[in-house]
């Protein structure tokens, strides 16, 4: 008989495990604010920090916002759409909650077995009068087919919308991957692999869109404090930025860090029946910001019981995403059976995975993970 593993985290075990940058060095931010008397409304470290990513990123133009979501919101918003907008079924809700209130409408379809982002055959199948935009999510940092869907999009002459919120610092074929598309937008929530606790960032090709978002981003306000249209209130203030500030000086450092865990997972994992592995783009670099695994058929457990038997080991691996947006209550109208996506849903977990998570803990999740194999 198996011997269930001894190891118990003391404290629990979460997927990720955000962190701050050095106190000393965000307290002289803090004090460099303080000072300044300029607490938000693009204010100085907002500026030092876009301009930052801007280098970093290669990006052509980049607005940041206060967060992922508005910031994709906002970048619909900038190209004026109406209609419907094919997007993908496997993605955190903010991808298809931010269309509602464009009132632009979305048509799901289902994604690729190997990629799990949106699948260019489905988008090309779904494409009618009404569609005016293909929104797609480079899934865990693994970009979308993007050179099918260009193509796409070129033919119907489409707008193409990335949520990049996975896809911080991501090469692809040694470009910057964020390059493709009309627009890409990136999440710095606390959980991403770059964070600057809340935010978000538009990049783009376009500087008419980069200008008009600015705008909008300010409640739509000209240098006059007169509304030129109607605006959101998508700033970031002046000690997020200092914190992306920060992070950005330790993002490649963490993410090497990542690196070393996501390879000793994917050493131990490798020949557990039943445990499949996502294979990376070969043509793209990681910036490690997941560790996702399916369970499949072969294994001892089904999902939902792994993650009850890791629970008992105070361990909270995330079923990201699960359920599908379109088996959710608020898009009870989109319902349908996706079948690659629904049994990916159905599958996958993503295992705890941070910078600095030290050895004893990486051991208790494998351990977990080899005591329930067949
Ligand atoms: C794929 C995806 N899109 C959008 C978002 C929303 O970003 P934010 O939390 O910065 O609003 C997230 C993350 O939270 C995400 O994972």
């Amino acid at each position: 008989m198996k011997v269930p593993p001894q190891t118990q985290t003391s404290s629990p075990l979460y997927v990720s495990r955000p962190d701050l940058p050095n106190l000393e060095d965000t307290y002289k931010y803090l004090e460099q604010i303080k000072s300044a008397r300029y607490l938000t409304n693009n204010g100085p470290v907002l500026q030092t920090f876009e301009a930052a990513l801007r280098d970093y990123l290669s990006a052509p133009h980049i607005s940041v916002f206060s967060n992922g979501t508005l910031a994709l919101q906002s970048a619909l918003a900038g190209f004026n759409l109406s209609g419907t907008v094919i997007t993908t079924p496997y993605s955190f809700v903010a991808t298809a909650h931010i269309l509602k209130p464009l009132g632009l409408t979305p048509r799901f379809v289902d994604i690729d077995p190997e990629t799990l982002c949106i699948d260019p055959q489905h988008i090309e199948a779904a494409i009618d009068k009404d569609v005016c935009a293909i929104l797609g999510v480079h899934v865990y940092g693994t970009p979308c087919d993007v050179e099918a869907i260009e193509a796409i999009a070129h033919e119907h002459k489409l707008k193409v919308i990335y949520d990049a919120a996975h896809a911080f610092g991501i090469e692809y074929k040694g470009q910057p991957l964020l390059s493709y598309g009309d627009a890409s937008v990136l999440s710095f929530h606390a959980t991403k692999s770059f964070h600057s606790v809340e935010g978000g960032a538009i990049i783009t090709p376009h500087s008419q869109l980069d200008e008009w978002v600015r705008v909008y981003r300010n409640f739509g306000l000209d240098s006059h404090g007169s509304a030129l249209f109607e605006g959101i209130n998508g700033k970031m203030s002046e000690l997020h930025a200092a914190i992306g500030m920060l992070n950005l000086e330790r993002f490649e450092v963490q993410r090497d860090m990542r690196k070393h865990v996501v390879e000793t997972y994917k050493r131990e994992l490798a020949d557990i029946p039943g445990i499949q592995l996502i294979a990376p783009n070969s043509d793209a670099t990681q910036n490690y910001g997941y560790m996702p695994i399916r369970i499949t058929a072969d294994y001892g457990l089904d999902r939902e019981a792994l993650v009850h038997a890791f629970e008992e080991h105070n361990i909270y691996p995330r079923r990201y995403f699960y359920p599908l947006i379109t088996d959710m209550p608020a898009y009870a109208e989109h319902k349908q059976l996706f079948p690659i996506a629904s049994k990916v849903a159905d599958e996958i977990l993503c295992l705890p995975l941070f910078h600095d998570m030290d050895v004893q803990e990486q051991d208790s999740v494998i351990a977990v993970l080899k005591h329930h194999a067949q």
